[in-house]
């Protein structure tokens, strides 16, 4: 059950001094609080390796993370936790140290803990905090991993039966941040709160779906990350796979964690194998340039694929997933293209209707826009495609950033944006074979083009 209001608690950051940390946790808790949603007297205690660091310098690397105004409220209550060479040792005097601070400063013992770190580091994280208790506490405690969660099928499995060991199921919060997006969260209510889309939403309607994550962006440094991940691993398996459930998914019997992480599983189950001849691989070139980056490196950059989902809803519908770094321009979308018209009536005049198509464009821009049909005003049947659109921003301003979105859900104990062990299991179930018969040709594109030329011969890939 959603409580609204988070309960006082210590917020434990492993990995308090990396880049996660810094550019994206502690500004969204920091806003958080300037809105007044984190309770007085709750804590923030970071960890990290570097035993060199103490609460003061902590407090030093926070005020560049947020301004100097920030420490006017945020004042005393950020504190440092050396693990060292992360021996049980460590673990201890971490797990010491957060009983001392939840007793001096009187709070009830409710702890997140936070893995803000690169995933090779989760199994031995993970180990080092249940080994040492901290996932024992008087209040509650919520682990919260990031992604990406496993390489594959049996990291994935290993790595939920590692938390399992230690923390439920329902203190487990699995990070997909594009689940925090609010366009991404209205996907439920677009669908859910307007039957008008619920009837059209089916095979009997729908000739197909298209979701593109685009990125004008390449490597920005991280090569050495993307090497070992690739844009399946990077993106498919966990941000376009959640676009995907929450398309095709059917409607949860509540607006409840549970029923729609079930109903998002059954989808993923639903899914069949893809085959190796509905998966396009590319590469930028200039890719191998990049900084750690070997320079024969078949990482895929691009993939586009087409896969089916078989219910009784979407039997035979195609669904097309495109995502890749340097592409023309940043886009994320979801094009529904309906069916057309049976017969055109208008053909002795004019010969095409177009079909309708819904667009919902999660970022930038976000929106949607429905195209139509209309006449052109004059004494021949023309017909023009027109538009009906909605945009976020000019009807209610900025919207608000994902992570604080996220972390407010964890503070107040909401599992629905968060990915259950299920469905990283289903999802990487779906892939994993890609990953292993990885004698799939890797196409180049050039820097700025959409994908390789492949995409759009054996996909039908489109241009956003
Ligand atoms: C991350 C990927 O999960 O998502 C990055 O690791 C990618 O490679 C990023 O750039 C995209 O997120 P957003 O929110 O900018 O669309």
């Amino acid at each position: 059950m959603r409580q609204t209001q988070a309960d006082p608690h210590l917020l434990v950051i492993m990995g308090a001094t990396g880049d996660l940390a810094r550019r994206k946790l502690l500004p969204a808790y920091a806003h958080l609080a300037l809105r007044g949603l984190i309770p007085d007297g709750s804590l923030v205690l970071g960890a990290a390796r570097n035993a060199e660091l103490d609460d003061a310098g902590f407090r030093g690397l926070a005020r560049e993370a947020l301004g100097e105004e920030a420490e006017t409220w945020w004042g005393h209550s950020l504190f440092y936790q050396s693990i060292g060479g992360e021996t049980p040792d460590d673990y201890h005097a971490l797990a010491e140290r957060i009983e001392a601070l939840e007793r001096e400063h009187g709070l009830p013992g409710n702890r997140v803990l936070y893995l803000a770190l690169p995933p090779a580091a989760f199994p031995g994280t993970i180990t080092g905090l249940g080994e040492a208790g901290v996932s024992r506490s008087p209040g509650w405690t919520r682990l919260v991993v990031e992604k990406p969660f496993g390489r594959d099928l049996a990291s994935a499995r290993e790595l939920n039966q590692l938390i399992h060991r230690y923390f439920r199921e329902d203190q487990t919060y699995r990070i997909d941040h594009y689940l925090g997006k609010e366009t991404v969260q209205n996907l439920l209510v677009f669908r859910f709160a307007n039957p008008v889309w619920e009837s059209l939403w089916n095979r009997d309607r729908v000739e197909s779906v298209q979701i593109t994550v685009a990125e004008e962006l390449g490597m920005e440094g991280r090569g050495g990350y993307y090497e070992q991940a690739g844009a399946l691993r990077d993106m498919v398996q966990n941000h376009l796979t959640q676009l995907l459930t929450l398309v095709a998914m059917d409607v949860p019997g509540s607006f409840d964690a549970d029923a729609i992480r079930h109903e998002k599983v059954k989808t993923l189950r639903a899914i069949t194998p893809i085959q190796d001849a509905h998966v396009v691989f590319g590469q930028y070139e200039g890719y191998l340039e990049e900084p750690k980056v070997d320079a024969q490196s078949r990482t895929p950059t691009y993939v586009g694929l087409r896969l089916e989902v078989a219910t009784w809803r979407w039997q035979g519908v195609p669904f097309y997933l495109y995502t890749g770094k340097r592409l023309p321009r940043r886009t994320t979308r979801i094009r529904v293209v309906f069916r057309p018209a049976p017969v055109s009536v208008f053909r002795p005049h004019h010969t095409e209707i177009h079909r309708n198509v819904l667009d919902i464009t999660l970022q930038p821009d976000e929106g949607f826009a429905l195209s139509f049909d209309v006449k052109t005003p004059g004494p021949t049947m023309e017909l023009a495609t027109q538009h009906l659109d909605f945009q976020y921003a000019e009807a209610f301003g900025p919207l608000p950033e994902a992570y604080e979105t996220l972390l407010l859900d964890v503070l107040t104990g909401d599992q629905t944006l968060f990915v259950h062990a299920e469905e990283t299991e289903a999802s990487w179930e779906l892939y994993t074979p890609l990953l292993e018969g990885a004698d799939l040709p890797v196409h180049p594109y050039l820097a700025g083009a959409w994908g390789p030329p492949e995409a759009r011969r054996l996909l039908g890939a489109p241009e956003p």
